[in-house]
């Protein structure tokens, strides 16, 4: 069995500074917002994957479609011979791209959560004794570095969490993406479509409350991080679709007035009763501003695959 690398681009204390500092800009802004990537705990990522299985979150099952029809275009169309994901979480759907891609020689998952890292990576070097797993613990967003791997390179970014960052970080990180390439490399992107706002937001507000409970997650990643006291229960879960900016948004509405002690950073934090704290954005997309998109960035558009239903597309590019 190859062994299964696992490399940490961050220092060991950035996440902290930079929770730290996430923490402390948010809170005092006036909307209050907490940044996404600080979901992922092991809890959160556990979290994250009882979403992808429940009855009103589609995004997983429709992208797995399209992999399952697609993946083999993929791989004539790519001759891959190293794939790199960017927030690979547990790379279920990805094994779906790893029997396809024939010529592959390695594989780099790239995520901010230890824990969905760890976990998969073992689980794939036993399934796949002749794959290479070099996973690198990394904030996608901070400038990444890549280990040296054969050419030519798939950059994978799956899950629609292109739309969980803001248009201007967007930009920047298509950017970024593109500066990976070499010519011959591609994008594979995963983007969830606008659609019937019900269906949308039901997606992020299920019955289960799973999505709930993963949102209020953030709280107790603070509470545990940096000594906080937020009571979750103290806070309603709101997913409401912005049809003008069309993404959805995830807040935590405090059920009453209230103060919130950071302990670590020394800060106490008062909420009105029906105050909103931002925590998430879910972008959607139609075609033509994915294209638009990616040509900002130095991207050509090559294929664009949707599911059955036209709920969510595939799109693969390369550098112009
Ligand atoms: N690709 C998987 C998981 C999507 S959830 C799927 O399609 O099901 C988003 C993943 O991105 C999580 O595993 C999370 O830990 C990771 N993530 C979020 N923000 C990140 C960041 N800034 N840098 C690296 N990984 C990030
Ligand atoms: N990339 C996922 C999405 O936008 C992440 C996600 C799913 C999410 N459900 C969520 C993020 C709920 C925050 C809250 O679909």
């Amino acid at each position: 069995m190859s062994p299964f690398r696992l490399t940490r681009t961050l220092p060991e204390d950035a996440t902290g500074a930079a929770l730290r500092a996430d923490v402390l800009a948010g809170l005092t802004s006036t909307p209050k917002w907490l940044p996404p990537k600080w979901f992922y705990d092991a809890r959160g990522s556990e979290l994250f994957e009882e979403i992808t299985a429940l009855p009103e979150y589609y995004p997983t099952r429709a992208e797995r479609e399209i992999l399952v029809d697609r993946a083999g275009e993929i791989a004539a169309a790519t001759g891959a011979r190293t794939l790199v994901e960017l927030g690979s979480g547990s790379s279920e759907k990805t094994r779906i791209l790893l029997d396809a891609l024939t010529g592959l020689r390695g594989y780099v998952p790239v995520d901010v959560s230890e824990s969905a890292l760890t976990q998969a990576g073992q689980a794939l070097v036993s399934e796949r004794p002749e794959l290479r797993v070099h996973a690198l613990i990394a904030d996608f967003t901070g400038g990444l570095t890549l280990p040296e791997t054969p050419g030519p390179r798939l950059v994978a970014f799956l899950g629609g969490t292109l739309g969980n960052l803001l248009p201007g970080e967007r930009a920047a990180f298509l950017a970024a993406v593109r500066a990976l390439l070499s010519p011959g490399d591609a994008l594979l992107l995963g983007t969830d479509l606008v659609k019937d706002e019900g269906v949308l937001v039901r997606a992020y507000d299920d019955a289960a409350g799973v999505t709930a409970a993963f949102n209020k997650n953030v709280l107790s990643v603070i509470n545990r991080e940096l000594e906080a006291d937020f009571a979750p229960a103290a806070f309603e879960h709101v997913a409401l679709w912005n049809a003008e900016r069309e993404w959805i948004e995830m807040r935590l509405r405090s059920r009453t007035a209230q103060t919130v002690k950071v302990q670590a950073l020394d800060l106490a934090v008062d909420f009105a009763d029906g105050e909103e704290l931002r925590t998430e954005v879910s972008a959607k997309f139609r075609q033509e501003g994915v294209r638009t998109e990616l040509g900002a960035a130095g991207l050509e558009l090559a294929h664009w695959w949707t599911d059955g239903e036209d709920r969510f597309a595939l799109s693969l590019s390369v550098a112009r």
